[in-house]
């Protein structure tokens, strides 16, 4: 008879950092294996171990448990400077991540430094129109995968090989770069050489990742897939145009690391007890007032990645029915809860105005997103600090509550009720695996 198999996927139901580290981090323990599937360096994903921070850009959120391997599936968009100098931090910190520990796609895109010129370039010339990316060539990366010109890990295992191929490559860019961005070119050696050092640490890593997971989930190992960014910022699904160039959904896990959709067993959807956005695009319950302030300061609500304020306003259930419906979301796991003691009364959007008209989903176009009303309703809020909270029923009632609120609009369960950063800071309703 075949095993069973044991699979989990961890995914952002709003616009990113809804607290996937933290959650990834805790439900490792119980994972043979954790995969990232999409996305790249863009990331930032905040672990905290008793007191000790530690953040991800990279590397999937397993590296604090040095029994679970990580794997860098194929959809990931790799930047070889970023993820050397992570394995060399967490080295530092403890936490090796030889080749037994840390698999790399030979599928994964490379990032290249012509990627970066030609994100933040572009993010320049766009001035007020800016989408906020994270600078760090994630779309340009992804188009060059689409038209077929990108440079990948299986690239890198022959130094003559790449050396040529980026020579081609290198040329063409540099003329993009020159006589359409007028920005200044790159040169040939300097990028072979920055690469060359970091193929050294990475050969040795690079798997067929692919067949690795369909082996490990056929043969009973307990897998755990973590998204990076979030519902609202998927390309196809998010607020197009202001999203990243990834699928960030239940898709991604398939596309984005070569295992079958029939072993994807589990969804689990974070979502904060507010909503937050990073960079540009519309974002309907956002708070430019002294509650959005108290949200930012009170959530520590700036980027993991680029150190930037994230906008902050109510939760918004259209956002989140939306990203339960394209993943098929099986429960939720509800973050900073702790962040909005304090609050009274607690406002969550329902729907939408648009006009005379209601409407409960998110229209396609941006334009239109920015000009509808949320409507909302009123909860009690509550004073207790909630950190040392270990069980449903050390909650406040007010709290408990608007968790039950949610899971009606939401149409699910909360599984997982975070209140605070730190690991332990946590109330686990039933087992993820
Ligand atoms: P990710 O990108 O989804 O992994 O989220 P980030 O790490 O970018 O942002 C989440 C932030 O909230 C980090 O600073 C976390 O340490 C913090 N955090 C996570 N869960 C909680 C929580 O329940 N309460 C509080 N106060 N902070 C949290
Ligand atoms: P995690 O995994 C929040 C946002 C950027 C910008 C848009 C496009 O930590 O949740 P990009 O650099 O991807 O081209 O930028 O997407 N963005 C994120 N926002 N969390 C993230 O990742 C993000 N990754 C990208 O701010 O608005
Ligand atoms: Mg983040």
């Amino acid at each position: 008879m075949a095993a069973p198999v044991h699979s989990v996927v961890v995914i952002g139901c709003q616009w990113g950092d809804e607290g996937k580290g933290k959650i990834v981090d805790l439900l490792s323990a119980e994972a043979d294996i954790v995969a990232r599937f999409q996305g790249g360096n863009n990331a930032g994903h905040t672990l905290v171990v008793e007191g000790k921070q530690t953040v991800l850009h990279l590397i999937p959120s397993g590296a604090l448990h040095t029994k679970t391997v990580c794997v860098i599936g194929g959809g990931v968009v790799l930047d070889t400077t970023a993820l050397v100098q992570e394995v060399e931090q967490l080295g530092v910190a403890g936490f090796p991540l030889g080749p037994g520990r840390l698999l790399v796609s030979q599928d994964c895109h490379l990032i290249l430094p012509y990627h970066k010129a030609i994100d933040q370039a572009r993010e320049r010339r766009r001035g007020k129109g800016k989408i906020g990316t994270t600078g760090r060539g994630i779309g340009p990366t992804y188009e060059d995968k689409a038209a077929r010109v990108g440079l990948r890990v299986a690239d890198l295992l022959d130094e003559t090989h790449f050396r040529e191929r980026l020579r081609v490559v290198l040329e063409e860019k540099n003329s993009y770069l020159r006589n359409i961005l007028d920005e200044s070119v790159l040169d040939f050696d300097t990028v072979a050489a920055e690469l060359e050092r970091a193929a050294v640490l990475i050969r040795p890593r690079v798997a067929d990742t692919a067949r690795y997971l369909h082996e490990a989930l056929t043969s009973g190992k307990r897998v755990l897939f973590e998204g990076a960014q979030g519902a609202m910022l998927d390309v196809d699904h998010g607020t197009y145009p202001y999203v990243t160039s990834s699928n960030t959904g239940i898709g991604a896990v398939c596309s984005g690391t070569g295992v079958a959709a029939k072993l994807v067993r589990k969804v689990i959807g974070i979502t904060k007890a507010y909503t937050t956005r990073v960079g540009s695009g519309p974002f309907p319950t956002e708070l430019s007032n002294e509650i959005g302030d108290r949200l930012r300061n009170e959530g520590g609500e700036f980027g993991a990645t680029t150190g930037r304020p994230r906008r902050c306003g109510w939760f918004d259930a259209v956002v989140l029915r939306k990203a339960i419906r394209v993943s098929g979301v099986d429960v939720l796991a509800l973050t900073k809860l702790d962040v909005l003691t304090g609050l009274d009364p607690l406002l969550v959007c329902t729907g939408y105005r648009r006009g005379a008209d209601v409407i409960d989903d998110v229209p396609a176009l941006a334009e239109e997103l920015e000009r509808v009303t949320p409507i909302y309703e009123e909860h009690s809020g509550w004073t207790q600090d909630l950190g040392d909270c270990k069980r449903l029923s050390d909650l406040p009632p007010a709290a408990r509550k608007y968790i039950a609120r949610l899971e009606e609009l939401a149409g699910l369960p909360v599984e997982i009720v975070s209140v605070g950063p730190d690991r332990a800071a946590t109330i686990s309703l039933s087992p993820a695996f």
